[in-house]
């Protein structure tokens, strides 16, 4: 009897694996992603929801965005962050998604997000494939508008001042917009001179250059 048990065991195991195998191998390593992950999640911020979770949607993982049309936030200096938000919520800054947003979010609320998001380190906008000839334009437009004076070595921002570095495509392109039109000001008022002053065609090369700018290398 116990004989039969010691090669039924196995055996009948052994028939398990191979009828259910891979799925029970699944199982597992579902379990195992889930565990790893959501220590992960607790790590980032403590226990759910976090208040950054409701970024993620537009702004992509933990802030840096891979769509060209929302802005990173990842790696942004957190004085330009906090700024940003506060401009959305005193309608100083127009934007039908941010501004409701805004608007509902605490002072504490604003230092903990522009916080959290200056602390993570940016990554390369990889989905942008610039135009080459524009590319080379936009950069001799940025060493001619000295863009680097205010937005920092490589480009990569520091206080008042966006990182431009990898910043998305069609975003770049709509802040030209919003400053030439007013709906957009800063305090020096050269945004709107340049915004104003750059044909669409330099434009367009301005951001083919900074879009394709790796962060994590220059
Ligand atoms: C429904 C989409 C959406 C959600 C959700 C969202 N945003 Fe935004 N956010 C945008 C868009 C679009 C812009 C660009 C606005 C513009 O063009 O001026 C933006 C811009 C910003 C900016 C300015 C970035 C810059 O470079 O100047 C900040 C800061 C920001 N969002 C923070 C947040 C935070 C923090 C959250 C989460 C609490 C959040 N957003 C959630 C759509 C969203
Ligand atoms: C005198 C300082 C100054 C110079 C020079 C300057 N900028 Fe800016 N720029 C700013 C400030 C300040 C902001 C942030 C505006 C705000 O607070 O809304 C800004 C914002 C921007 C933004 C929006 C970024 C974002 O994340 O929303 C772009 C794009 C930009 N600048 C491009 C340029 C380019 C290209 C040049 C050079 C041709 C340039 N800037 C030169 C001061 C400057």
């Amino acid at each position: 009897m116990k004989k039969t048990l010691l090669i039924g065991i196995p055996l009948v195991i052994a028939l398990l694996m191979a009828v259910f195998g891979s799925d029970l191998l699944g199982l597992y390593r579902l379990q195992h992603y889930l565990t790893a992950s959501t220590a992960a999640y607790l790590a980032d911020g403590g226990s759910w929801p976090h208040v950054t979770d409701v970024c993620i949607e537009c702004h992509g993982v933990k802030g840096n965005s891979l769509h060209q049309g929302y802005p990173s936030l990842a790696g942004q200096p957190a004085p330009y962050l906090e700024t940003q938000l506060h401009n959305f919520a005193r309608e100083a800054r127009r934007n039908p998604n941010m501004e409701p947003l805004a608007m509902t979010m605490s002072d504490t609320q604003v230092k903990y997000l522009a916080d959290y998001f200056s602390r993570v380190p940016p990554v390369a906008n990889r989905y942008f494939s610039p135009d080459q000839q524009l590319r080379a334009r936009g950069q001799q437009l940025v060493a001619a508008g000295n863009c680097a004076a205010c937005h920092g070595a490589r480009l990569m921002g520091h206080d008042q001042f966006p990182r431009l570095a990898g910043q998305g495509y069609d975003y770049i392109l709509a802040q030209f917009d919003e400053f030439a039109s007013g709906a957009r000001n800063e305090p020096t008022g050269v945004m709107k001179v340049i915004a104003t002053r750059a044909s669409l065609e330099d434009r367009k090369a301005l951001a083919n250059y900074l879009a394709s700018l790796d962060p994590t290398k220059n």
